[in-house]
């Protein structure tokens, strides 16, 4: 069976620690063998920008001693008539695994519905599942464990890295709080869906708009863009409501406790998060950054196994 990943609960709570442990050998520089040697070719597909991505993908495939092949999806006829499922097809023909970063969700999942290689979700406009297998790979190195521990995400609760950390800090038996104004809560679905896989877990999530509130005995503090990607122009007001869960070393100190900072970046610096909490001590940002490429490793390896 082809194994996708599409969203950060397609792996079960077993199956994430396994490629987390992978990507800790892989940071260790434990693996000497090249699993996409032959060479393999992964197609990476970007319709939005990126740095951290692409080059941690182009990187860690060659590094396996596969085939990077990097395309600019709106160059492609995709971004033309060519419908995602016509387009996947051909992909299957050529390469043995494909990573893509798109807009809606809804287009990932078609494109994996009908794609005979597995299909791996680089952000869309609900999830970012890639960054948050690199996050808990950076809070486990740091805390020893990632069951018990308390995560709160300040800022906007209904984009990519709220939702993934809901769902992926569930699978990790984590306690996941969203702190985030009124208008922009986690949508209802997969705070439905973080539900159901935090029972299995014993984790546990909450929505509280009280920012303070929120970061009181929280292990680890996230926050991300207040502009997500394609959201600049949608007519909302993204500044002023979400001063309050500006990142700061105020709110870092109401957690009472020694807390890590993370932040997906890129940043922008004076908005969500201060540059003395970006630069400053309890910040994981510049290790949770390299970790994209150990745990995107472990996860290409991981899923190519499974899917033989
Ligand atoms: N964090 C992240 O996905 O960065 P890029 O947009 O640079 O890929
Ligand atoms: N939420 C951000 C993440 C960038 C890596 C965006 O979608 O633009």
């Amino acid at each position: 069976m082809v194994r996708h990943f599409l969203r950060d609960d397609d792996l079960t709570p077993d199956e994430q620690t396994a490629v987390l442990d992978l990507a800790d050998e892989y940071k260790a520089d434990r693996l000497a063998a090249k699993p996409l040697a032959g060479p393999k070719s992964i197609a990476v597909i970007f319709e939005k920008n990126s740095t951290r991505t692409r080059l941690s993908f182009e990187v860690g495939i060659a590094q396996l001693g596969g085939n990077p092949v990097i395309i600019d999806g709106r160059s492609m006829q995709l971004g033309r008539e060519e419908t995602i499922e016509d387009t996947s097809r051909i992909l299957s023909g050529y390469v043995d695994a494909v990573v893509w970063r798109t807009f809606a969700q809804k287009r990932i999942d078609a494109m994996a519905a009908v794609s005979r290689v597995p299909v791996i979700n680089a952000l869309t406009d609900e999830f970012h599942p890639c960054q948050v297998l690199a996050d808990l790979q950076t809070i486990r190195r740091v805390h020893g464990k990632l069951a018990g521990l308390t995560v709160t995400y300040l800022g906007d609760g209904a984009n990519n890295m709220s939702h993934s950390m809901l769902l992926g800090g569930v699978t990790a038996g984590m306690h996941v709080r969203i702190a985030a104004p009124e208008l922009f809560q986690p949508l209802p679905w997969v705070l439905d869906d973080a539900r159901k896989r935090a029972v299995e877990t014993g984790g546990s999530i909450q929505v509280i708009e009280d920012p303070r509130e929120a970061v009181d005995g929280s292990d680890v503090l996230v926050t991300d863009t207040w502009t997500s990607m394609g959201q600049e122009n949608d007519g909302r007001d993204r500044t002023r409501p979400f001063r309050p869960y500006q990142l700061n070393a105020d709110l870092v100190a109401a957690t009472g406790v020694k807390t890590t900072v993370l932040h997906c970046l890129p940043a922008h610096r004076g908005q969500e998060i201060t540059d003395e909490v970006l630069d400053g001590p309890d910040s994981a940002v510049w290790d949770e950054a390299e970790n994209r490429l150990h745990a995107q490793k472990a996860l290409l390896v991981w899923l190519l196994e499974q899917s033989r």
